[in-house]
């Protein structure tokens, strides 16, 4: 892969240059001021010209940053997004360029049709943006999957020996290696000093493949200290495994300067949801290993001549990719990568600035109590969970939701063995905050959850098809007008 210089400080680790935790946001306007440089949300392609005081974080714009929803009380509000750790909202940027590509829609390799070429040329295009917003080495791959959890499975097919984790992993980092060579799970220390000298022992220990770690947890946001992890693994010949999920969306990452082998990202959490997601990384063992799919697009050649199927596979990428690319998802990605790169160190400043607003207030609520895994975490991307004595976390959230329009996450957040071990097992309330993130919105929970632990919900609340929810709810839920038959819930992080 030839990787495309785009404009960027060399930096080491994903922390370097960005200002110190807390600082001021460096030249983006104030919270609330006129947006700056960010295109109208949707302007002609996304069909609403707005530019409301929810939109202008002086960053650019994410579609929906004005969305008004339903409360209870049969009022509406601007909604408050603080699950962007789950799936962030698509920048305006990248609704745009999908907008602009939809007209060229066509076969990807397999056209000579001039719409063929361009969308050929899209994909291709995309992998070298991709490489360059993480950078990538001149010989790193860009394998496009559907998400970080379908990377990491892909590369658990091509690990060519056992797999370390550390427990505080999301499952999607957790499980992909079970039934790989051998898979060893480490209690993470109460520090990450301790962490690194457990790493260490245990990597000395046995031969290891492959070292799978979070970038950024989902559950606390805290990040470990990269460039020391790589030399622990590195200096045992173990290779790392990034699991970028929640970083790649919130800090500067250059895996050939830290020497992170791997990298996994979804575009979803990168605002560019259109089903894409991407491994990136050292070609050889991706080379060697089985398709992960078997079918069109990842062959040379095929020859029945023998009574069965003789397969000559492509090499990385295409080996890895059979079937019909998602052109669209990895414009997408590519589009959220140009966007971002410009402004990426303003907006880790806009969510630092947000984040310590956050945690000091929910420090200063009576029974609210915040969740961490390590005493001495060197940086935080913009994500807080924690419980609510007496108040069950879906109780919380729905609350947040029917009374204030705020969105949060809660549960065990697809990491069941953290929260074991740091919340006793019980759920919890996520909030994530992220580009259009508003002071705001932050503002707006912190008071919404004082008022809840003085004073109580404002209406009841029941478990309804297994969820907290309003004992009478009179919200329109189907709002775009599809039916409001039976809705089956969809598959969650389990209980
Ligand atoms: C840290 C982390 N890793 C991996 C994943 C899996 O991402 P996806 O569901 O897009 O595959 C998530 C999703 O929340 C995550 O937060």
């Amino acid at each position: 892969m030839s990787v495309a210089t785009v404009s960027r400080p060399a930096v080491g680790s994903p922390v370097i240059g960005s200002p110190a935790v807390g600082s001021p946001a460096v030249g983006s306007p104030a919270v609330g001021s006129p947006a700056v440089g960010s295109p109208a949300v949707g302007s002609t392609v996304v069909g609403s010209a707005v530019a409301t005081s929810a939109c202008a974080t002086g960053l650019p714009a994410v579609v929906g940053c004005d969305l008004q929803v339903p409360l209870v009380d049969g009022t509406s509000v601007t909604y408050a997004n603080l699950d962007v750790a789950a799936s962030a909202p698509a920048l305006a940027a990248v609704a745009d360029h999908v907008a602009e590509l939809l007209p060229f829609y066509a076969s990807v390799h397999r056209g000579a049709g001039y719409a063929s070429q361009v969308c050929t040329s899209v994909l291709e295009r995309a992998r070298t943006t991709i490489g360059a917003f993480v950078g990538a080495r001149e010989d790193d791959v860009v394998v496009f999957t559907r998400n970080s959890t379908d990377a990491l499975n892909l590369l658990a097919g091509a690990v060519p020996g056992a797999v370390l984790t550390l427990d505080v992993e999301h499952h999607a980092t957790l499980l992909a290696w079970r039934g790989a060579h051998g898979h060893r799970v480490l209690t993470a220390e109460p520090t990450v000093d301790a962490t690194l000298e457990a790493l260490r022992e245990a990597l000395a220990a046995q031969p290891t493949a492959l070292l799978a770690i979070t970038g950024a947890s989902n559950v606390t946001g805290e990040i470990l200290p990269l460039d020391e992890i790589v030399a622990i693994a590195h200096s045992g010949r173990t290779r790392v495994v990034l699991d970028a999920a929640q970083l790649a969306p919130h800090r500067r990452i250059d895996i050939a300067a830290s020497g992170v082998d791997y990298l996994v990202l979804s575009g979803h959490k990168l605002y560019a949801p259109y089903g894409a997601g991407a491994l990136i990384g050292r070609r050889d063992w991706l080379d060697v290993a089985a398709p992960y799919l078997a079918g069109g697009g990842a062959v040379r050649t095929v020859s029945t001549d023998g009574g069965t199927a003789e397969v000559s596979w492509s090499p990385a990428p295409h080996r890895h990719e059979a079937g019909t690319p998602n052109v669209l998802g990895a414009a997408a990605i590519a589009a959220a990568c140009r966007a971002l790169d410009p402004v990426l160190d303003d907006a880790v400043a806009h969510e630092r600035a947000l984040l310590a607003a956050l945690t000091e207030g929910l420090a200063a609520i009576p029974g609210v109590t915040p969740l961490t895994i390590w005493a001495d975490a060197p940086d935080r991307v913009a994500v807080a969970s924690f419980t609510v004595d007496g108040v069950p976390a879906g109780l919380v959230a729905a609350y947040l939701s029917a009374e204030h329009g705020i969105g949060v996450r809660d549960g065990k957040f697809c990491a069941h063995p953290l929260l074991a071990r740091i919340a006793g097992g019980s759920d919890a309330v996520r909030a994530s905050l992220g580009l259009g993130t508003t002071a705001e919105h932050v503002e707006r929970l912190l008071a919404a959850l004082r008022t809840l632990v003085t004073d109580g919900p404002g209406v009841e609340y029941a478990i309804v098809d297994g969820r907290w929810a309003p004992a009478s709810d009179p919200r329109d839920h189907d709002p775009l007008g599809l039916g409001d038959g039976p809705v089956a819930q969809g598959a969650s992080c389990g209980e």
